[in-house]
């Protein structure tokens, strides 16, 4: 880091880190220190850091020919949408538009919704549903549509509101934690926002399979997404389900939708799905949605960088490896291990109010009192204090929550993470704990 002139990011980080080269699951600092990447960087890297046939897949692309319009074909791009309808997207989502990143994506598959209402004769129904707890992306509409406070302060004066249903979250209902009944509270809270709303003029429901980062992979009560889906459909609401976070394997499926039996209209995808070599994310809707916008004579416009060749060529380069390799397999089987090994360790520990995850997707919630679930105060800054004391003992987890909602450690780790990776997060996790607790 330059010492005289610090411009890197925007806005100064409070412990500023230097990252030379990454390598497998691992990170290394230029003070020598080796990091594991608990986090997968942003919940990103899925086959791990530093395969050279993914570069070599890049540069070929690249020397092929460096930019086409994205309305084009060129053999990067056929190939990958081989690979995405061949292997991975579930069948009945066959139109793909390519964007650059998740919330570009997200952003598109709103307009796609309500464009396709539009087409149908319907443009009353053009607003937008999401989840208290929720992060969508940071563009001006998904930073309005997500509930995440703390990423909106500042711009409140220019961002809509949209209508909220309560995120299903077994651990806090107010019936009470993991209540028999929460699968019908917040059934009933959907059908109430949606009475309330006036289902004529409603588009469609954005929302994450599992939380992400923002609550820390929290699960919807059994049940609860079959009901949820049947009342959408049966009020003609369209699901976009994001799974920017989840999808391409996170969840040791392909993707969330497979693992909590979902059939979505539009499904959006991207960090993992190329791993983090290139910026590439994916909205994939039903062929009715994109017949009826074509027949209306509407536009979906393309990103000029959305689809390009060797972003192409990464993903599917990393796909192919996902399989080839068999890394979701893996992911889920490890993903049990390492759940259990942390639930063993610290699932009683007094300041752990849930572990809890799929997957390589886990969520650690901590709590000043695990009786009450109060949680330390916002000030304390626990999540930040547990992921310094978690680096300086070589683990980098993702910080989760929402400010509102604290603290929560995420681990996104690469799928190809074994035991050894597993007892340096339970040591890393261990060491914070034991520090917030003397303190
Ligand atoms: C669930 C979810 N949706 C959307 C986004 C935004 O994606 P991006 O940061 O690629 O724009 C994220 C990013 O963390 C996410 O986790």
């Amino acid at each position: 880091m330059p010492e005289q002139n610090v411009k890197w990011p925007f806005l100064p980080a409070q412990t500023p880190t230097e990252i030379t080269h990454a390598e497998g699951a691992y990170l290394y600092r230029k003070d020598g220190k080796k990091i594991l990447d608990a986090a997968g960087g942003a919940v990103v890297a899925n086959i791990g850091h530093g395969r050279p046939e993914v570069a070599d897949a890049v540069r070929g692309a690249l020397v092929n020919a460096s930019y086409v319009i994205p309305l084009w074909l060129t053999p990067e791009r056929e190939n990958l949408v081989n690979e995405l309808t061949t292997h991975w997207l579930p069948k009945h989502l066959n139109r793909i538009h390519l964007a650059s990143g998740g919330s570009e994506a997200n952003e598109a598959a709103v307009k796609i919704a309500i464009q396709y209402h539009a087409s149908q004769g319907n443009p009353k129904r053009h607003k937008i549903l999401s989840r208290s707890l929720s992060y969508h992306g940071t563009t001006i509409t998904t930073a309005a549509i997500s509930g995440h406070l703390s990423r909106k302060k500042g711009l409140e004066s220019i961002l809509d509101t949209y209508h909220q249903i309560k995120t299903p979250n077994p651990l806090r209902c107010p019936l009470g934690r993991h209540h028999e009944d929460a699968t019908s509270y917040y059934i009933d809270d959907l059908k109430q926002t949606i009475e309330s709303v006036g289902a004529e003029n409603i588009a469609a429901l954005i929302a994450e399979p599992m939380n992400g980062s923002s609550g820390g992979a929290i699960m919807a009560p059994p049940g609860y997404w079959a009901q949820a889906q049947k009342i959408l459909k049966d009020n003609g609401i369209l699901l976009i389900m994001d799974e920017v976070m989840t999808g391409f394997g996170r969840t040791g499926d392909r993707f969330g939708c497979e693992t909590f039996g979902i059939e979505p209209d539009l499904m959006v995808a991207g960090k993992g799905m190329a791993g983090g070599y290139a910026a590439i994310a994916g909205v994939y809707g039903r062929e009715e949605i994109a017949d009826s916008i074509s027949a209306g004579d509407l536009q979906v416009m393309f990103h000029t960088f959305g689809a390009l060749p060797q972003s192409c060529a990464a993903a599917t380069c990393v796909l192919e490896i996902l399989r080839r390799e068999s890394l979701l397999e893996k992911c889920k089987s490890t993903g049990i291990t390492l759940l259990n090994r942390l639930q063993d360790q610290f699932s009683q520990h007094p300041l752990v109010a849930e572990i809890r995850g799929q997957g390589m997707l886990i969520g650690i919630e901590v709590v000043k009192d695990r009786d009450t679930l109060e949680p330390f105060a916002r000030g304390e800054d626990i999540t930040n204090k547990m992921m310094a004391t978690a680096m300086e003992a070589g683990v980098f987890f993702y910080p989760g929550g929402t400010g509102e909602y604290r603290d929560i450690l995420c681990i996104g780790a690469p799928y190809i993470i074994g035991e050894t990776e597993i007892e340096l997060m339970a040591h890393a996790l261990d060491k914070a704990l034991a520090d917030i607790s003397s303190k």
